[in-house]
């Protein structure tokens, strides 16, 4: 398995351009299977998640081809309705092949994806949302098993704005019987974003960005070219990048307006932030950064997946910060590796209290997620000394070449093959 390896206390400088976004790209690919004619979607991130995804919609009959960034897809002859536990188990998005199928073929025998390191991560909401449109599911031996001869439009108030839950009952409402209306939903950018490329298919959509989206279902969708947007993810964290190591990094091709309360904290630490003609963002630090309190909450709140790229800041800030997770009940999990890097921080539940200490000091650390695995790389960055992260195939399912792109920005940091 590889390892990154740096040596913190260099200052990045440059420009690094963001790609795009993997929880668009997701979705996106998945609501292929609505329907025939050929999808071309481009800027989509090379990176594991998505190579599963076209794994997933290959195994299910979908035509898939990929050209570095631009991914070609046509479903007219989706022959299977099962997508099996052996690769459900890799990708917890393959969840998102739930709702199309249903809508389309009218049974669905999806994988239940089970927990992950951050939670038990239940997908109850997708399934009662389902069930009020007229699907009669059963789960068993571990399968969702779903049938509906055809989804009727249903009024669904969600009890959480789940991001995949809003995203599956948006798909399978695009091909039932008259018009849903779906409330309390996720407002995540990622959902405006897929929400774009089915109206450009033919699907009939309002409210997207809003807490409620009204659906009127139609009898089929047609093919539709669409570029993904900016992975808001990755923006954030190349800007905590350039905070935490002082330097001056521009992040060009994000959308600012994405990245709002991330921001607003980012500033608070006394962190100089400056747009840059609307597609970008410059990040200056001349002063010692200053301690804040965070609580992730769903859009446009502060995001949890940059909750543990956040906490990096935190444990070199001046002064105690206290980090409030209310999203995952786990995701907490970068904690002890930062301890052996020095940092201070105490965790109790939802809350996590951190000391910040002038230097954190390089250690061998292990990633457990996606996110905890930048934020260690991230505090790696501003270590004194060298810093291993083991397990790095946790980032290879978000992060696009992310040694490269730190490289570029002057980091000492490498991509290691680990010796067993
Ligand atoms: C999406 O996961 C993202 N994944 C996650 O990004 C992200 O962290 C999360 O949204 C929150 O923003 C993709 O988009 C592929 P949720 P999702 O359903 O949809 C509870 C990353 O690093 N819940 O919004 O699975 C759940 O337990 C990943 O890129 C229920 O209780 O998240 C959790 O506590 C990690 N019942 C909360 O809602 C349900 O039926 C948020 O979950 C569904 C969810």
């Amino acid at each position: 398995m590889d390892q990154i390896r740096i040596i913190g206390g260099t200052p990045l400088h440059g420009v690094v351009e963001v790609g795009g976004a993997k929880n668009a790209a997701l979705p996106i690919l998945a609501a292929s299977l609505l329907g025939g004619g050929e999808c071309i979607i481009d800027h989509v991130p090379q990176v594991q998640d998505l190579v599963t995804m076209g794994k997933l919609l290959a195994l299910l009959g979908v035509e898939v081809q990929t050209e570095g960034g631009r991914v070609m897809l046509e479903a007219s002859n989706v022959q299977s309705i099962e997508a099996p536990y052996d690769l459900v188990k890799t990708m917890r998005a393959s969840i998102l092949a739930l709702g199309p199928l249903l809508t389309r073929l009218g049974e669905a025998k999806v994988s239940l994806p089970g927990g992950c390191a951050i939670g038990t991560r239940p997908v109850t909401l997708h399934l009662k949302g389902l069930t009020m449109m007229g699907a009669e599911i059963h789960v068993e031996h571990g399968y969702i098993h779903a049938k509906a001869s055809r989804l009727k439009g249903a009024r669904i108030d969600l009890d959480f704005p789940t991001v995949t839950g809003t995203e599956n009952l948006i798909m399978a409402a695009c091909l039932a019987d008259g018009t849903t209306s779906l409330h309390h939903v996720a407002r995540e950018p990622e959902i405006m974003d897929l929400c774009a490329f089915l109206t450009k298919r033919g699907a009939k959509i309002v409210g997207a960005g809003t807490d409620t989206i009204t659906i009127e279902g139609v009898r089929e969708l047609h093919g539709a070219s669409h570029r993904v947007m900016p992975d808001r993810v990755e923006a954030g964290t190349f800007v905590m990048a350039g905070a935490i190591t002082g330097g001056d990094v521009t992040v060009k091709g994000c959308v600012t307006d994405h990245l709002g309360t991330m921001f607003t904290k980012i500033q608070e630490m006394g962190v100089e932030l400056t747009e840059e003609d609307g597609e970008g963002v410059r990040v200056r630090r001349s002063t010692p950064l200053k301690a804040v309190e965070v609580k992730t909450l769903p859009y446009p709140g502060f995001p949890t997946d940059l909750q543990a790229q956040m906490m990096a800041l935190m444990a070199v800030a001046e002064g105690t910060s206290v980090m409030t997770e209310t999203i995952f009940e786990g995701r907490f999990l970068h904690v002890p590796e930062l301890h052996r890097m020095g940092a201070l921080i105490d965790v109790d539940g939802p809350h996590a209290v951190v000391k910040g200490v002038p230097r954190l000091a390089g250690a061998p650390v292990m990633a457990s997620d996606l996110r905890a695995s930048a934020g260690l790389v991230l505090a790696g960055l501003a270590a004194e000394g060298e810093t291993i992260v083991s397990r790095v195939y946790h980032l290879d399912r978000g992060y696009e070449r992310l040694e490269e792109k730190l490289q570029a920005l002057g980091a000492q940091v490498q991509r290691v093959r680990e010796v067993i």
